[in-house]
Order: C-alpha cells, then sequence, then structure tokens
C-alpha cells in the first residue's frame, strides 16, 4: 500500500467549517447511531467536508470532524489516511480523474488513457495541471469492468474510452459543459456493442409483430455447457421413508 500522507502546511488552510446545511447534514447523520458509537459517522461526515472542500480533505476538516464526533484526533487520521477515497491533497477545480488501470482496463488500453493524463494534466499523479484545473491518479477497479477502459471523475465513470474521447471528455470539463457519464462509444449501458443478442428469437418479434414460434423446443438437445435451468424440470417424486418411521405402512 502507498504511503498517504497529509498535504504540505503550505496547501493547508487555517481553520475549516461546515457550511450551514452540511453542519445540518452532518448531525442528522450523527443521530443514526447509538449514544458512544457516533464515531461511526465518520467516514460519511468527511466525504461530505470533501466534498466542501473541492474534492480534497484538508487536516482542519479532519480535526474538526473528530470534536464532533468526540473522537481521538488520531484515529480520524487513521481513517482518512487509509482509505483511498479521501484525497489529501488539493486537485484540479474541474476534474480529478481516476484511471482504472487493473487488468482488464489494461488489456483494454488504460495505459494509452494514462498517457493522455500525462501529456494534457501534468507527468505525474496527484500534481495539479498548470491552470489548477485538472489532476489525476491510476486507481483499481471501479467495477465497470464490462465498459473498459474507464476513469471516474468525481462521481460519474467514463466508459469505453479511446484516447480520443478521454480527450472529449476532458474538453466537456474544461468547457464547464461534462459529457454524458457511461459509455462513450455509443453502447447502450452494458449491452453489446453490437445490440442485443438475447431474446431476439421466440415470441413475439417486435419489429415485425409477428410470432417467431418458441425459442427452445423439447426437440432440441440440451447443449454441453447449458445451464440445467434451461430444461423443464423434472416432476416432483414423493419423499423416502426416512429412519423414524418405525413401522412404515
Ligand atoms: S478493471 Fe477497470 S473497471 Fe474493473
Amino acid at each position: 500500500m502507498s504511503v498517504r500522507r497529509l498535504a504540505p502546511k503550505e496547501l493547508q488552510p487555517e481553520s475549516f467549517a461546515f457550511t450551514e446545511e452540511n453542519l445540518a447534514w452532518a448531525k442528522r447523520e450523527i443521530t443514526k447511531y447509538p449514544p458512544a458509537r457516533q464515531f461511526s459517522a465518520v467516514i460519511a461526515i468527511m466525504w461530505r467536508a470533501q466534498e466542501q472542500c473541492g474534492g480534497w480533505l484538508p487536516e482542519a476538516a479532519i480535526r474538526v470532524i473528530s470534536d464532533m464526533l468526540e473522537m481521538p484526533h488520531i484515529r480520524a487520521l487513521e481513517v482518512a489516511t487509509f482509505y483511498t477515497m479521501f484525497q489529501l491533497n488539493p486537485v484540479g477545480k474541474k476534474a480529478h480523474v481516476q484511471v482504472c488501470g487493473t487488468t482488464p482496463c489494461r488489456l483494454r488500453g488504460a495505459g494509452e488513457l494514462i498517457e493522455v493524463c500525462k501529456s494534457r494534466i501534468h507527468h505525474d499523479p496527484f500534481h495539479l495541471s498548470a491552470d489548477g484545473d485538472f489532476s489525476w491518479e491510476e486507481v483499481e477497479c471501479a467495477g465497470a469492468c464490462v465498459n473498459a477502459p474507464m476513469v471516474q471523475i468525481w462521481k460519474d465513470t467514463y466508459e469505453d474510452l479511446t484516447p480520443e474521447s478521454l480527450n472529449k471528455v476532458l474538453d466537456g470539463f474544461a468547457a464547464g459543459n461534462p459529457p454524458k457519464p457511461g459509455p462513450q462509444n455509443g453502447r447502450q449501458y452494458a449491452a453489446p456493442i453490437t445490440g442485443p443478442t438475447t431474446l431476439k428469437t421466440g415470441g413475439i418479434n417486435v419489429a415485425t409483430d409477428t410470432n417467431d414460434g418458441p425459442a427452445l423446443t423439447d426437440q432440441e438437445p440440451k447443449r454441453t455447457t447449458e445451464a440445467a435451468n434451461t430444461r423443464e424440470r423434472p416432476d416432483p417424486k414423493a419423499p423416502a421413508a426416512d429412519a423414524s418411521e418405525k413401522n412404515p405402512p
């Protein structure tokens, strides 16, 4: 695991205070937990503080939160430095790009996406671009492998990327007009790029309004590795007599 340190003093704000709205939200969050267990709200409240601070968590915010939750500062620092969802240094004002570098995305071109980030944002991860608008890092699987390669920006994922489409996504953020999240190649969610391949035969064909007949008939043999539940369930058998029946009829 990488060493995660707080941002240097010169980048840290003097103080932190929640906005009125966020403070009210945080207080409600704390009431969800029983007395003496209020520190269970730490992750949710830190996340709200990170959002309020423009995507990163200053030390002053960590201290304010630990005081709110009546937990030692070191415990709150442990949480903030352990979970990589918390950014400990300032991130780009317009976008912090998290590029998935795990195997499926690597095999589908994540390396090229990283090159885009290096040339367009900064050679090194966790550094701001010259205008302070962008930053990037490589992360582990973000759970969108079927549409690899992908990046996450704030709460959204941009999938099925190429270097060209990633540049377009970043252009959108630079212009303050982010594109629609999800696949960037026209794919519908995680459906095959060539269109639906199931339920195309059998039953009513909605395109032609005709009935194609059953998709599977009993005459068709079950193929090896075909899921067992595609076949009809046999009639249930009567239960066998059990040992407790001393004198079966
Ligand atoms: S490997 Fe990249 S999203 Fe899972």
